[in-house]
């Protein structure tokens, strides 16, 4: 554990973060999903809370287990229910980081009875889901909003622009182009963009220790 004994410089402040895939419901036994493992979101909990935070664990599924007292988990399946959850505890925080991969779209209208395979293909219209991050960034006040960006091309440019779009403090770019970087890995490859788009880049690293950086650097710019 990085946390040092009598050093709890995130005592008395309460973090949400989101973390995993979402499921969006086709039928009654079917979903559109991703292959989130949500390692990086939990990392992040088990951080924060080790840094004398209270969190607030919003979670889409995952195998994932975190047992800490400072933690509370609120298991989450859509991205509908993951917005409701986020909101209903954004007012109270002094922190929060959108970590998870959550589906972009879902299907138009949910099937109630089972879809039977009948002609060769098969169309289901789906529309935009509810862009969690980017609602938080519309209505923060004090809050210190962190967003991930997942990019294979024009990273920079890409993540710069939802950092201004989405009214973030700091964007976390995570290179998909990297060897050992990613959903299912262990380990990952980042570069930070605070909202003055001051650029740091980290070698690949545990995920562990990718959270203890995107720690120190809320510390530096909120509360050195
Ligand atoms: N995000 C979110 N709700 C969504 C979509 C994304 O909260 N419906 C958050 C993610 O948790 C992440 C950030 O927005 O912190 C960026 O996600 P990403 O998928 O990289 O970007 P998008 O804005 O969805 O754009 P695109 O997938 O087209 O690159
Ligand atoms: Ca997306």
């Amino acid at each position: 554990e990085n946390h040092i004994l009598g050093n709890s410089p995130l005592y008395g402040k309460k973090v949400m973060i989101t973390a995993g895939p979402t499921y969006e419901a086709i039928d009654p036994v079917r979903f559109i999903g991703n292959h989130s493992s949500g390692k990086m979101g939990f990392e992040l909990a088990k951080t924060a809370a080790n840094l004398g935070a209270e969190v607030i664990l919003i979670s889409g599924p995952t195998n994932q287990i975190l047992q800490h007292s400072a933690v509370k988990i609120n298991h989450v399946i859509s991205a509908q229910d993951m917005y409701e959850q986020a909101h209903m505890h954004f007012n109270d925080v002094d922190i929060a980081i959108c970590a998870a991969a959550v589906a972009d779209y879902k299907p138009k209208e949910v099937a109630l009875q089972k879809i039977k395979k009948d002609d060769s293909t098969l169309n289901i219209e789906l529309e935009k889901t509810k862009d969690v991050l980017a609602s938080l960034g519309a209505i923060k006040t004090n809050q210190f909003l962190v967003g991930f960006a997942l990019e294979t091309n024009n990273e920079l440019e890409h993540a710069k622009g939802k950092l201004k779009r989405k009214n973030l403090d700091l964007i976390v770019l995570n290179s998909l182009n990297d060897k050992g970087a990613g959903f299912k890995s262990n380990t990952n490859k980042v570069t930070l963009i605070d909202a003055k788009e001051h650029i740091t880049e980290f070698n690949l690293k545990s995920k562990a220790d990718v959270a203890q950086d995107i720690f120190n650097e809320i510390l530096n710019q909120r509360y050195a």
